[in-house]
């Protein structure tokens, strides 16, 4: 059986790999990640606030926040609390290549286009394979156009392209008014892979202290549905890699990943839940599956089930919308 699947031009020797969490964090980890049959990883990020924290070089984008709310500055961890600073973050790439035979992927996360793009050149002379783009902007002002949003995006993009060889992936939010066309905008600007989905987490208020603190959440297979859709549109449409992320905990999630269309699943909140074995078990049960369903390979899989090849490519769209309203009626009346 052929599990192997190829993304950012990189030959995995299987679809699953985790995404960017502290389980990149240590060179043990990573190890033990491989051993349970990751195909590569995806390092913890690395932050554009630990890069210019002293110099706050942020440009118009996001000085409307220091302007309107200065003490927003005091919400950012103190550089000391971050695991991993610049100089660590480029010896941890050095050491995970020389510790296991895996991809490994680096992982930036900011917004702006200044100076601290210079990094994603050091990633590079450090080993990386591969690098995630991770713009997890929330665009709060209200003078902000959409279109104003989706250019720092390409801006981000084209100016860390300009500064690295190796593939580079971007990983997205679902909040775009187009997503599509957002998506193909990024494949022109450069994007080698796209990552669906980024999850924004959710503040929330403590009634006791009446404060406003950050919460995060684990994910479940629930979340898998928005990515799913998504990829099972783009697959096809696009001539990028597609990545899974949100939602991937069993087997059968990883499998529709792949039938959606994209290339590789991640897998973060079921590692961080049920432990790094979970991969080895998650593997077993998608060869398990292919077996019974008599598939061969990975490739037989890919996009089977995404909007170009179903029967009824409205079941993606509007029409699905009608029906599962009308279908959860009849069920509960
Ligand atoms: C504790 C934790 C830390 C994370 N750190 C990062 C990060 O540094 N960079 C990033 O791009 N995503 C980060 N993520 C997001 C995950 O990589 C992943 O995209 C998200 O959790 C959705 O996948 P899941 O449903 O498998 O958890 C983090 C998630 C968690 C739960």
């Amino acid at each position: 059986m052929d599990l192997s699947t190829t993304y950012l031009g990189l030959c995995l020797k299987n679809p699953l790999v985790p995404s960017s969490s502290p389980l990149g964090e240590e060179i043990d980890k990573i190890k033990a990640l491989e051993d349970a049959g990751a195909s590569a990883i995806v390092l913890p990020s690395l932050f554009e606030e630990q890069l210019t924290h002293e110099t706050l070089e942020l440009n118009y984008y996001t000085s409307y926040h220091y302007e309107w709310f200065p003490e927003a500055l005091s919400y950012f961890p103190e550089p000391k609390e971050y695991h991993l600073g610049p100089e660590e973050y480029l010896k941890h790439i050095r050491k995970a290549k020389e510790s296991v035979d895996i991809p490994i992927i680096a992982s930036l996360n900011g917004v702006t286009v200044g100076g601290w793009l210079k990094i994603a050149e050091q990633i590079e002379e450090a080993g990386a394979d591969a690098l995630e783009l991770n713009a997890y902007y929330l665009p709060t002002n209200p003078n902000l156009s959409g279109t104003r949003v989706e250019a720092l995006y390409l801006d981000l993009l084209r100016a860390m392209k300009q500064r690295v060889r190796i593939p580079l992936a971007m990983k997205l939010n679902p909040y775009f008014s187009s997503t599509a066309a957002m998506a193909k905008a990024l494949v022109e600007a450069g994007a080698d892979g796209l990552v669906l989905f980024n999850r924004f987490y959710q503040p929330d208020f403590d009634l006791e202290n009446l404060e406003v603190v950050p919460q995060i959440t684990l994910s479940t297979s629930d979340d898998l549905r928005l990515p799913l859709r998504w990829v099972a549109i783009l697959y096809s449409r696009i001539s990028c890699s597609l990545a899974i992320t949100s939602g991937i905990h069993t087997a059968e999630d990883a499998i529709k990943a792949l039938m959606a269309g994209a290339d590789v699943a991640m897998l973060c909140s079921a590692l961080l839940r049920n432990g790094i074995a979970h991969l080895s078990t998650i593997l077993r049960g998608i060869e398990a599956w292919m077996e019974k369903k008599e598939y061969i390979s990975i490739g037989q899989l890919k996009g089977s089930m995404s909007q170009k090849s179903v029967e009824d490519p409205a079941a993606f769209e509007r029409a699905n919308y009608m029906k599962s309203l009308h279908s959860f009626r009849e069920k509960a009346l």
